[in-house]
Formats: structure tokens, sequence, C-alpha cells
């Protein structure tokens, strides 16, 4: 076929006549290129860059020669919007989801065999079935296209893995397309390479878009308590320049809370968490997209396809989980290309909040199989009742007394394998029909933990970060322009403190107590980690091989967590230096070395101390309640 030479133009006139754009975006075209020609894609593109135009063109150009195109999505909003979107312009798509009847799902299964569609969307649990896969088969020839949304989902090192991703490396391997690119908002090099090799792409063509956004300006707010997170909040919110602001909060809870002081403050706020009904989340959405709010707070069950231009500033008001969560929520704000601001205010106990949150996601193997037997063994305790009562009937039996949200992911992840069926009386406990589920494997659920806190250490240095945040985060992602650690954006607050010269208010005793701890691990050559440099440190270690050691003690006093804070704030500033591994030991850098013998001024380094600042923590974390989202 001479199709190479008929692209380009088909293309252009398909861009303007179906898309109604008259150019396509800086990276748009080497990627659509690319799928044409067949060649494996990965093409990681940041929120909004557009990405579904990269599959959704090729798609309507190869749809006009009989060929169809399958796009795998994991989210049913996510889906019914684009299928919206492209039937209104006259594309015949179609969604085949659980929410489509049984007849309904038949009717499309048969107009993909009669040639009535150019592209289907579907979820990745429909590859679970037979019949599904055995229709694609049939049409296998027409094939021209799948594409894959969202494809960090695949990888069990990606910050939101599904295991019904997986089956698709087998269904791409059956069916063969004429052509297979997988898409993604935020892919780590790690993440890109394990998308590849699941989809079994041979020499794939990787694509890393635009992960700058200019005009979007990078902060980090160190805030006390709840009540001057509140104020902090309130202020962001009402100085934002025109437009609307996007909060993000941890749990729903805090989405509650935060959006309550916003509202007794005199603001228009709405929530969004998914502890809503449809109704409720419908018209939040829909009067943050038309204006008639100043601030909507949600939880990340906001955003995914949200499309706001005018979003001034996006303001994270519990740590995110993740860089990935981060740069993803942040870079909703400012799409119509306007400086907007990315306000992350911290605090290091919201750390915590989040390890406690990823404790609960993923319950111990014992937990798994403890529940699964009580609930064989004695069905009553599964029934319905009221809320929460479930939980207080298998706390006490079940072994580690675990919390009540982490028994409640437990029947969710049970759920999801198929070991749990939820009936109208209540939970019964049932044996995983191997065509429908995939099986459940708690080493790669312990896996997927130990990858969530890393990420969250992570997100813990970026708060921490004294250096440019763009250059931090763009490295993360694998930016080859920005590896660099010295090179700066000048739009950051790290990057504007420097340039300012403006002194980081570091008080004489904060000043001795960094150069006391550069000394004591000057002194300790590298041989340990955190937790023992604390240790001695703080003289709660009776170690004797270092009651000489004259440092031992220097932060007598602090806690061991403030300690170790303060050692991810001198590394955040290039003064100390941890090895890789799974067990780092911390040393000090030249320039840790020469702060040390005070040849370099400590104060004018911009170290973040720790919130904490040494004080001595006596009291407990309060119980929560629930923290779903
Ligand atoms: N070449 C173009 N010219 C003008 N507008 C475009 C172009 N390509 C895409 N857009 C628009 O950009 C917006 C974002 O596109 P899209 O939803 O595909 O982004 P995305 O990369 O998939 O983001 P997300 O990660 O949030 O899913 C859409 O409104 C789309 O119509
Ligand atoms: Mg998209
Ligand atoms: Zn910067």
């Amino acid at each position: 076929m001479t199709a190479a030479v008929a692209v380009p133009g088909a293309l252009d006139r398909v861009l303007l006549s179906v898309f109604g754009f008259d150019r396509l975006r800086p990276g748009q075209a080497e990627i659509i290129a690319d799928v044409f020609d067949g060649h494996g894609v990965v093409a990681v593109m940041p929120t909004g860059a557009g990405k579904s135009l990269c599959y959704q063109l090729p798609a309507v150009v190869l749809g006009e020669r009989g060929g169809i195109t399958l796009v795998v999505s994991p989210l049913i909003a996510l889906i019914k919007d684009q299928v919206d979107a492209l039937v209104a312009r006259g594309v015949a798509a179609a969604a085949l989801t659980s929410a489509a009847s049984p007849e309904e799902q038949r009717a499309i299964l048969d107009g993909l065999r009669a040639g009535k569609h150019t592209l289907i969307y579907v979820a990745p649990e429909r590859f679970r079935s037979p019949r599904f896969v055995d229709a694609l088969e049939s049409v296998q020839d027409r094939l021209a296209l799948i594409a894959i949304d969202e494809a960090h989902c695949i990888s069990e090192w990606g910050h939101d893995f599904r295991p019904d991703y997986r089956q698709l490396g087998n269904a791409v391997r059956r069916l063969k397309p004429a052509r297979l690119a997988a898409f993604t908002a935020t892919a780590t090099p790690e993440v890109r390479r394990d998308i590849a090799d699941q989809l079994a792409m041979s020499s794939p063509r990787i694509h890393v878009r635009g992960f700058d956004r200019p005009n979007l300006h990078y902060a980090v707010e160190p805030v006390g308590g709840a009540a001057e997170k509140s104020a902090r909040l309130v202020e962001l919110v009402r100085l934002r320049e025109g437009g609307a602001a996007l909060v993000y909060a941890a749990t729903r809870k805090n989405a509650e809370l935060h959006a309550s002081a916003l509202t007794r403050a005199g603001m228009r706020a709405g929530v969004y968490h998914a502890g809503l009904g449809d109704g409720d989340r419908t018209r939040v959405q829909e009067a943050f997209m038309t204006g008639k709010l100043d601030a909507v707070v949600a939880t990340n069950a906001f955003g995914m396809g949200v499309d706001k231009s005018d979003i001034r500033v996006v303001i994270h008001a519990d740590l995110p989980r993740s860089p990935e969560a981060y740069y993803q929520e942040a870079g909703r704000g400012g799409r119509d290309g306007k400086p907007t601001k990315c306000v992350l205010m911290f605090n290091h106990g919201d750390g915590r909040l989040q390890e406690f949150l990823i404790d609960a996601s993923y319950p111990s193997a014992e937990v798994l199989r403890a529940v699964w037997k009580l609930l064989r063994e004695t069905p009553a305790f599964g029934r319905h009742d009221e809320d929460g009562a479930l939980e207080g009937r298998l706390k006490g039996k079940l072994p580690g007394d675990p919390h009540a949200s982490t028994i409640g992911s437990t029947l969710r992840i049970l759920e999801r394998h198929g070991l749990l069926r939820n009936d109208q009386g209540g939970w019964v406990a049932v044996r995983p029909d191997p065509e429908v589920y995939p099986p459940l494997d708690v080493e790669s659920l312990a896996r997927r933990a130990e990858v969530e806190r890393s990420k969250l250490k992570t997100m813990m240095d970026y708060a921490y970060w004294s250096g440019c945040r763009r250059q931090f985060v763009l490295d993360y992602f694998g930016d080859a322009e920005w590896s660099d650690r010295g090179k700066r954006c000048g739009a950051c607050d790290s990057c504007e403190a420097i340039a300012h010269g403006r002194p980081t208010g570091l008080g004489e005793a904060e000043v001795k107590a960094i150069r006391g701890l550069l000394l004591l691990v000057g002194s300790l050559n590298g041989r340990f980690g955190r937790t023992k440099l604390a240790a001695i440190a703080n003289a709660s270690d009776d170690d004797a091989r270092f009651d000489e050691l004259p440092e031992r003690g220097c932060l007598r006093g602090w806690s061991a967590r403030d300690i170790m804070d303060l050692l991810r704030a001198l590394e955040g500033a290039g003064l100390v230096e941890a090895s890789r591994g799974e067990y780092p030991t911390i040393d000090t850098t030249k320039k840790g070395d020469q702060v040390a013998v005070g040849r370099i001024d400590a104060a004018e380094l911009g170290v973040r101390m720790p919130t904490g600042g040494g004080k001595k923590r006596t009291r407990a974390p309060k119980k929560r309640a629930k923290f779903d989202r």
C-alpha cells in the first residue's frame, strides 16, 4: 500500500475537519507518526498535553479504511466522557463496560463484527471474559490499533497498579494488533520499561514529552498545626488571581474539614470525594466547571479527566502519596497557560497519616487469610447491619489487631479477587472462578506496599528539598534536560529564595544543631544509617563504642524522628548523602564538611528545619475514624 505517502494529508484533513484543531501540539506529531508506522509506542505526556488525540486521530484515519481501534481505559467515567465527545464529533465510537447491559454488550460486539465502529473503548476487566476476547479475535484482521490509556496501571512500580491491566499482555500477544501504543501522564524510567515489557513490545519508541509546565510555580509552605493550615488555606484561596482554586486533601474527613474552613471564611467551596453520592459529586463538579465556586476541596477521587482551564492555584493541604500523584494533580492547574501557583502545605505529621493509609491499604497475608476463613466458617459474621459493625465483629478475632480501615481494604481486595461476594444479606466467602478473577498474589501486594512507601519518602524529600523543585520532579520523571542537580528554573520558591539571597531565618541554636549533626555524621565515615545516627545524636543509644565520641549527644532532647527529619533536610540541601540500597548509610558531602567546620555559613543554605523544631513530641497522635477516600 502507499499508505505512508497518503498519511500526512489525511491526518491534517481529519485534524481540522473532525477535531477542529489547526495544528498538532509539540510532541504529538512524532508520537502519531510512530503510532501510524506501527512502532510499539510508549508515550509519556503530562496531564492535559493531549494524549487522547495521539490515538484518536490515527484511529479515525485508519477507520476510514475499515480499521478498528481498541482503547483500554481504566475508568468508566473517563470512557464515557471520551466516547460522548467523539460521538459529538461524528466519530463512530462506543463503550464496552460493565455499565452496559448484556444485551447492549452483545449489540456492540455484533456492531464490531459488522464494521460499524471505528473506536471501541473498553475497561480492562473486559479481558476476563473469553467471549469478548473471542469477538476481538474474529475481527483480528481489521484490528488496526490497540491504544492503552493510563498505561502506568500495568506496572507494579507505578503509582496506581491495577491487577486487571496485567491481562493486557496476554490479550495483546493473542490479538497481535497491527499497531500498539501505550499512554500515561506519569511514568518513571523503570515504569516505562515495565510497560513495554509487559506489552511485549520489541524495540519500543519511547516518547517523554512536555513535562515541564513553565507557567506553574511550585512552592512548599511549612505549616504547624491544623489551625495554621486552615488559616493559610483560606488566605491562598482568597489571594488567587482570578479563576478557581483546587484543593487536595488526603482523606474524606480532611476534605470536609478544609472545605468547612473555607466556607466559614465566606468562600464558595464544594467538597468532592468517593464517599458522596453520584448526584452530589456531579453537582459539585458542574458548579466548579461553570465558575460558581471559589474552590473545590477533593480527595484524589477528583480529577482524572477534569479539564478546566482557569484553575489559578492548586493547593495540596495534605501531603500527597507520591510524586506521580502530586505532579498529576498540580498539573490540573493553569491549562490556559497563564501563571498558576502550586502550593504544597507541609507538616511532617502528614507523612505519618500517609504511612498509615498505605499500611491500611495493604493488609498482611495473615489478615487476608484470617478474614476469609472467619467468614467461611461463621457466615453470620458477614451480615450487613449498621456501618462499622462488621469491622467491629472481626477485629478482635484477627491477628495483630488491625485497624477498621485495614479490614475495609481486606474486604475490597478479597472481593476484587473473587474470594468474597457482596450479597444482599452480607459478605459471603467463596472460592474464586479462575477464569474470571486474577489470582490473589500476596507477595505482589507486599511489594506494592514497599513501592508506595518509597514514593512517599520521595515526596517527603521533595518537601524538604532546598534546591530547585522543578529540577527535582522533572529529574524524577526521567527528563534528560533536567538531570543536573544544580539546574534552576527560576520559578519556584527555592529558586526565588536563592536568587533573592533571602535569609533562611535560621537562628544560632539551629545553626549549632546543624553543625553538630554534620560533625557527628562526618566522624562516623558513612558507616551508619539514619536510625543509628539519630540514637547517637540524642544519646539514647548506650553503645559503648561511642562513649568517647565528642559529638555524641549533640542533639540531646531531640526526638529520633526530628533528627531524621533534619538529616533529610540536610540531604535536600546537599550536605549529606545516603548510599543506595536497602539499608542506606549516611555520609557528609564535601559541602557538608565545609559547613561542619564553619567554612560555609549554614544559615545561607536554605536548610529547612523540621516542623517539630527539635522539641520533644509528647502527645500521641489522635485516633482517627475513617480514612477511606
Ligand atoms: N493539537 C491540539 N490543539 C488544540 N487542542 C488540543 C490539541 N490536542 C489536544 N487538545 C486539547 O487538549 C485537552 C487535553 O487533552 P487530553 O484530554 O487528550 O489530555 P491528556 O494528555 O489525555 O490528559 P490526562 O492525563 O489528564 O488524561 C483537550 O481539551 C483536547 O481537546
Ligand atoms: Mg487522557
Ligand atoms: Zn526552581
